[in-house]
């Protein structure tokens, strides 16, 4: 049967893509940012996932005010990195695994879940750039990848607990999928970060850092925040993290199974207008 075998967390900045993109990983802006995910680079190499399952929001790429799906699964064999305005990031395109994604979509549709089946769409920074700062800049990705976009771009936007129930459900999906594969489970955006309004660059290092001690040691009070406190207390675009939720609601320790191990966290402030932030939990 596939299995999670553990969950990456990491925010999105487009300029962290920009940085790597036109090289400037080395400058003292930037590297910092890069110098902490040195060590996800090397043990992704060393625990290669067959499948990534990533939790990612589109920035009005993909989904434009047209049509907003709360949650969104792609079944498409292959995915090509957007144009965000200023051409596509020059990566690979993003390879599917359309057998798996459907598993899933029948499985957690089935556990009462209402997901939007997408069979075609361009992926943006949302997803991109957590692949870069976790892989540098290989010919290929080094796995399939299930792109799952959350709205939380236009109220209203799911809760935590609801997305970390929903992890749940991802989770016993992958678990009835009849081969024997290993899965990683990946939640990206946050962490604390705004970016309009008078407001705008505001960044909370505690909120930040409480909110990492929580996913790690106490998910289902993290899974309480509410969206008035993230907004509050993380900036309008800090209900990013939200997504988080989902990754974390896939360990095994959500379903009565065994504590997950952190093997990585890293905290670094800022990138752009973002609070960057990192971790590696394993299921053990
Ligand atoms: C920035 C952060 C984001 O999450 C985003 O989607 C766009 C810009 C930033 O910090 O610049
Ligand atoms: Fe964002």
């Amino acid at each position: 049967m596939a299995r999670i075998t553990a969950s990456v967390y990491t925010s999105h900045v487009p300029a962290i893509g920009a940085a790597l993109d036109l090289g400037k990983t080395q400058e003292p802006y930037w590297q910092p940012v890069f110098k902490g995910y040195e060590f996800g680079k090397q043990w992704l190499k060393d625990n290669k996932p067959d499948v990534i399952f990533l939790v990612f929001n589109d920035h009005a790429t993909a989904f434009s005010l047209d049509m907003i799906p709360t949650f969104a699964i792609g079944t498409a064999a292959e995915y090509q990195p957007a144009d965000e305005g200023w051409g596509p990031r020059p990566v690979p395109k993003v390879m599917g695994h359309p057998e798996l994604a459907s598993h899933i979509a029948q499985s957690v549709i089935q556990q009462d879940f209402d997901l939007t089946i997408v069979n075609k769409m361009d992926v943006d920074h949302g997803l991109t750039v957590p692949l870069s700062l976790m892989c540098g800049q290989p010919e290929a990705w080094p796995c399939p990848v299930i792109p799952f976009a959350v709205n939380v771009v236009q109220y209203p936007v799911p809760s935590g607990q609801r997305c970390y129930n929903l992890g749940k459900a991802i989770a016993k999906a992958v678990a009835s999928y009849d081969e024997d594969i290993n899965v990683q489970i990946w939640g990206t955006g946050g962490m604390s970060h705004q970016l309009q309004g008078p407001r705008a660059g505001l960044i909370n290092k505690d909120f930040d850092n409480t909110f990492l001690d929580k996913l790690i040691n106490d998910p289902e009070s993290a899974a309480g925040i509410s969206h008035i406190d993230y907004v509050r207390e993380a900036g309008s675009e800090g209900i990013e993290l939200v997504m988080w939720l989902i990754a974390r609601g896939a360990m095994a320790d959500a379903a009565g199974g065994a504590r997950p191990k952190a093997v990585q966290r890293f905290y670094h402030v800022p990138a752009s207008n973002t609070a960057v932030g990192h971790l590696i939990l394993e299921n053990t």
